[in-house]
């Protein structure tokens, strides 16, 4: 795992985008999204160079990692929604390749399947964008959530209801059912890539990233994952004990090395 510290959101959004797009030129040809509030800026840049730079995204296949049970892909706050209206619609991925659970399909549990099927016979995804939760969630895997799950069926925890309150309406309004990627589903993945930003996840990453591997912090799972990038400004590193120590690994960074 590399920890990779930043001065500010918009620098961990751009060396977000920057490892995309490294995949991208490499012949990645599967990307795993995450809806929420943190990649949105990751998906202005890559809007950016998609636009000015020249980066394509034709011919890429893209797998959000959850979607609410209840909303329609219609609904503005649907994350099949969001990720079209922040990203797909300003870039040449077609979109009908960007690919999420059907949160009104009558089965959830067969649609939970038949998505995690799909991924797998896709996949692996080449590189996976996330988020965190405030209580250590990665997609929509609350604590508790079994460290080998799969793509499944939840209920989400009324804090994350809360946090999420301000997309909606109010709490009544979102949705208390998901269908989420599980945490081995995500690990599938080649590399993930999390971004945190603020000082309202200082707690989450640090104990993500410093924690024990626990099922009360589903993003500790990281810590056994063979390749991560943890991208953080100054705020979200704040807990962080091993800080001297990511610092000095940047500052002596081998060249070419990448993330
Ligand atoms: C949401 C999403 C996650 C996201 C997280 C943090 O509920 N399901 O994928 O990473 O919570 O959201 P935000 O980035 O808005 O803080």
């Amino acid at each position: 795992m590399e920890v990779v510290l930043l001065p500010d959101a918009d620098g961990a959004a751009r060396t977000v985008a920057g490892i995309i797009e490294r995949a991208i030129v490499d012949g990645v040809k599967t990307l795993g999204l995450a809806a929420g509030s943190s990649p949105l800026s990751v998906y202005r840049d890559l809007i950016r160079r998609h636009r000015h730079q020249g980066l394509g995204f034709a011919g890429i296949d893209a797998f959000l990692l959850d979607e609410y049970v209840g909303l329609p892909p219609s609904h503005p706050q649907s994350y099949a929604q969001v990720i079209r209206r922040e990203l797909v619609d300003h870039i040449d991925l077609d979109p009908t390749r960007v690919h999420a659970p059907q949160g009104t399909a009558s089965d959830l549990q067969q649609e939970a399947r038949r998505f995690e099927h799909a991924l797998t016979a896709a996949g692996p995804v080449g590189v996976q964008i996330l988020g965190i939760g405030v209580n250590g969630h990665i997609g929509f895997n609350e604590p508790g959530s079994s460290l080998a799950s799969r793509t499944r069926l939840k209920t989400l925890t009324d804090d994350t209801r809360r946090d999420n309150a301000r997309f909606f309406g109010g709490i009544d309004q979102v949705p208390r059912h998901v269908i989420t990627q599980g945490l081995a589903t995500i690990g599938a993945a080649s590399h993930l890539v999390l971004i945190a930003t603020g000082p309202h996840k200082a707690h989450a990453v640090a104990a993500a990233v410093e924690g024990p591997v626990t099922a009360q912090c589903p993003a500790s799972i990281l810590q056994l994952h063979p390749h991560v990038t943890v991208v953080v400004d100054e705020l979200a590193a704040a807990r962080l004990e091993q800080q001297p120590y990511y610092r000095y690994i940047a500052r002596h960074k081998p060249a070419g090395q990448g993330y």
